[in-house]
């Protein structure tokens, strides 16, 4: 599904990812852990084409899109749940749903499939309230959805666990788990959470100083020592 190659780039002179490949695969979760500072967040925005890269490929389902816009990116599939959630907090959770749609088009492009609140039922009772309104953990279950209405066929989340409460960690692992069995997306996890990254990674990649130093089936996770990379 997703295939990255070698891929470089800097902030000026200061060179942040170096030489990165990696695959995401469908129906399963590929998770890339590492600590502070690594690159995560900087990968993932070269994956959305938010910042652009220096060398190297980005492949989707075979086709380069190395160049693209990240709308186009967004209407070819892909969806990205930022660090820190960004959702709207002046707009209703409707109104944050529905900017999930924004990429389709037709008949489905103005309605929010029920599936989406048997995921996260929470975000039906608050469907009128205000995104700024709702919890740390409500908010991520709100940018989830918003990422998942467009129907992508690659979900990126980037550290969806940070500063959530336990009981709602617990429901998104549910969430992930379920979509990846599912077997119509491929999901790309980046986390610093151990147990959490290792409950759901199918394939788990480590990233240090901008590079993938390890990686490995996800039931290998405990045997190769895995948590001594991340800081949890
Ligand atoms: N816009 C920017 N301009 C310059 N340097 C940046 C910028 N954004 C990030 N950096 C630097 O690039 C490096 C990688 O940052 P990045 O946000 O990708 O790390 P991360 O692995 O996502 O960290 P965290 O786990 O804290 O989210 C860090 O040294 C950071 O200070
Ligand atoms: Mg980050």
């Amino acid at each position: 599904m997703l295939e990255v190659k070698n891929i470089n780039q800097f902030y000026g002179g200061s060179q942040i990812l170096r030489d990165v490949s990696l695959s995401a695969a469908m129906g399963a979760c590929s998770v890339l852990l590492g600590r502070n500072g690594v690159g995560k967040t900087t990968l993932l925005k070269c994956l959305m084409g938010v910042l652009p890269v220096k060398s190297g490929q980005i492949f989707l389902d075979g086709k380069d899109i190395t160049t693209l816009k990240p709308y186009v990116r967004a209407s070819l599939g892909m969806a990205y749940v930022p660090q820190g959630r960004e959702i709207f907090s002046r707009l209703t959770v409707e109104e944050n749903i529905l900017m999930g749609l924004a990429v389709v088009k037709g008949k489905a492009a103005s309605r929010i499939p029920d599936d989406i609140f048997e995921m996260f039922p929470v975000l039906a009772e608050m469907l009128h309230r205000r995104g700024g309104d709702l919890s740390g953990g409500q908010q991520q279950q709100l940018a989830i959805a918003r990422a998942l209405v467009s129907r992508p066929k690659l979900l990126i989340l980037d550290e969806p666990t940070e500063g959530i409460q336990p009981s709602i960690i617990k429901d998104i692992e549910r969430v992930i788990k379920m979509l990846a069995q599912r077997g119509e997306m491929a999901i790309l996890l980046v986390e610093q959470y151990y147990d959490f990254a290792e409950a759901l990674a199918d394939h788990y990649m480590v990233m240090s100083r901008g590079q993938i130093v390890k990686n490995g089936l996800g039931k290998a996770m405990q045997a190769d020592n895995i948590r001594n990379f991340v800081a949890l």
